[in-house]
């Protein structure tokens, strides 16, 4: 039974890239990373709506643009090393321990994700989760954004199992809307307290971090 992860926000930290700069950005970086953030997945939910694609990468310098344009007091000369560090964001620090407990126990672990082939590449080769990994899944196959259930369904395909079978673990609550409506036991990484939402789409569990995966019964 596969358990499956998001990756930005769950495994990989969005706002690490900022960290690294934190101090060249000045005082409005948080809001200028959550900025980043917010409008790199708008981009994903817009352009899914409207029957078109460009690749996360493309979305994600398309809002690293607006960010700066929406906060012009952090220097656009940060562009190129803040899209270096998004290529290797850090790990959550539970997230090479959880995955290794995981394959101990026998189980099969995935990432299923936004993210382009090529920067989920860099980005769990930086982390160092290659071995902790059986598949890194793309929507870019689809050419279709999370949460369209087609998107889900690569898991379904890639492992030969049905929807029930599969752990899927997000910290987006959104992510898990889509997880729960298509029959993936979700479970929701509530990192920050953020309020529940999506109550006819409720998650199995909902765990502070990674680390309270281990601790589910299956
Ligand atoms: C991911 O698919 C939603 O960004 C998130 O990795």
């Amino acid at each position: 039974m596969p358990t499956v992860f998001d990756a930005y926000g769950t495994l990989f930290d969005v706002h690490a890239a900022i960290g690294r700069h934190r101090t060249a950005a000045g005082p409005d970086a948080d809001r200028f990373s959550e900025i980043w953030r917010a409008k790199q997945l708008e981009y994903t939910w817009t352009t899914t709506l409207a029957g078109r694609y460009a690749d996360f990468w493309t979305l994600t310098e398309r809002a690293l643009d607006f960010a700066f344009a929406r906060v012009p007091s952090v220097d656009r000369a940060l562009r190129s090393r803040l899209l270096d560090a998004y290529l290797s964001l850090d790990a959550f620090p539970d997230a090479r321990n959880v995955l290794r407990d995981l394959k101990a126990r026998g189980e099969r672990t995935a990432i299923l994700s936004n993210g382009s082939p090529r920067m989920l590449a860099a980005a769990v080769e930086a982390a160092q989760l290659t071995d902790q990994l059986d598949a890194v899944l793309s929507v870019d196959s689809l050419r279709m954004y999370k949460p369209r259930p087609e998107v889900y369904g690569l898991v379904t395909a890639a492992f030969s199992v049905a929807p029930a079978d599969v752990t899927f673990v997000s910290s987006n609550r959104w992510d898990v809307m889509g997880a729960a409506a298509y029959g993936f036991r979700a479970v929701w990484v509530n990192r920050s307290g953020a309020p529940d939402e999506y109550a006819d789409a409720a998650p199995i569990a909902a765990v502070h971090d990674l680390s309270g995966l281990l601790s589910l019964a299956r």
